[in-house]
């Protein structure tokens, strides 16, 4: 049937046809009440942020949202969220355009190794509790390569758009998305995360490879052999086996 059929996620919207960054609209919201759930979309971003500080480029076309949770819950399941939250855009991409999308560690949606989309989470934790999470998604979808090249320049791949297949393809991959995120969500809630892991590893083109991972401090060479239940990329290197939590990886070695 046809609208949103989420029960949490999407209660409320917020649309803009131009805003500084849905991120930032989110933490402003985090503040006030009832806003559990609630999605901000906007046509353009003038300042999209992107991970690691990153400028993100959001011409109108594209899809760029922000959904803001306030989930009860303790901290240590914050590092899932960036696999299942890759893990639910690939679902509803290939539900809804019949695309196959692969993960990126530690959250890329590529095609053919060209970035399709990225995701961005903003947290803040109280002692050991989620205060709230904003997840940023930011989707290539009609916007011409040309128009978005410079937001990937330092990240060693090349870019992929998805285009509007039939009208209105673009709602219902934001309709089935929030779908699939909430679905996600309540599976982290009920504790049910080996799922996500196995699907997640399944989509992912990471996991085998050869790859140089950048942290804030060193640069690792490696082979990608998993990934730990916390959602840590497991790298084998020289005989032993070190755990990234948050590092920009390259399959050139
Ligand atoms: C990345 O660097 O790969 C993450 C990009 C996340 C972009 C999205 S677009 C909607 C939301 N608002 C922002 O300012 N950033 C995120």
């Amino acid at each position: 049937s046809d609208g949103l059929q989420t029960d949490i996620i999407g209660r409320k919207i917020y649309y803009f046809n131009t805003i500084d960054s849905t991120q930032n609209f989110a933490l402003r919201l985090s503040e006030w009440p009832h806003e559990n759930g609630s999605v901000i979309i906007a046509k353009k971003q003038t300042r999209g942020r992107g991970r690691l500080n990153r400028k993100w480029v959001s011409p109108s076309g594209g899809i760029w949202l922000s959904v803001l949770l306030k989930p009860n819950f303790d901290s240590s399941h914050t590092s899932l969220f960036p696999m299942a939250t890759s893990l639910a855009l690939s679902i509803a991409i290939k539900k809804i355009l019949k695309i196959d999308t692969q993960l990126k560690w530690p959250n890329d949606l590529t095609i053919n190794d060209k970035k399709v989309a990225g995701i961005l989470i903003d947290a803040s934790i109280e002692s050991n509790k989620i205060e709230y999470l904003i997840i940023g998604v930011g989707i290539n979808f009609q916007v011409k390569p040309s128009a978005i090249t410079r937001q990937i320049k330092n990240q060693n791949y090349g870019v992929a758009t998805l285009v509007e297949k039939e009208n209105n393809s673009q709602v219902k991959l934001v309709q089935q998305f929030l779908l699939e995120l909430e679905h996600v969500y309540n599976q982290i809630m009920s504790g049910h995360v080996s799922n996500i892991q196995q699907k997640w590893i399944k989509r992912s083109s990471t996991i085998g490879k050869n790859i140089t991972a950048t942290t804030t401090t060193e640069v690792l060479r490696g082979k990608a052999i998993g990934i730990d239940k916390t959602g840590a990329l497991l790298l084998s290197k020289d005989g032993k086996i070190q755990k990234l939590l948050a590092a920009d990886i390259s399959y050139k070695t």
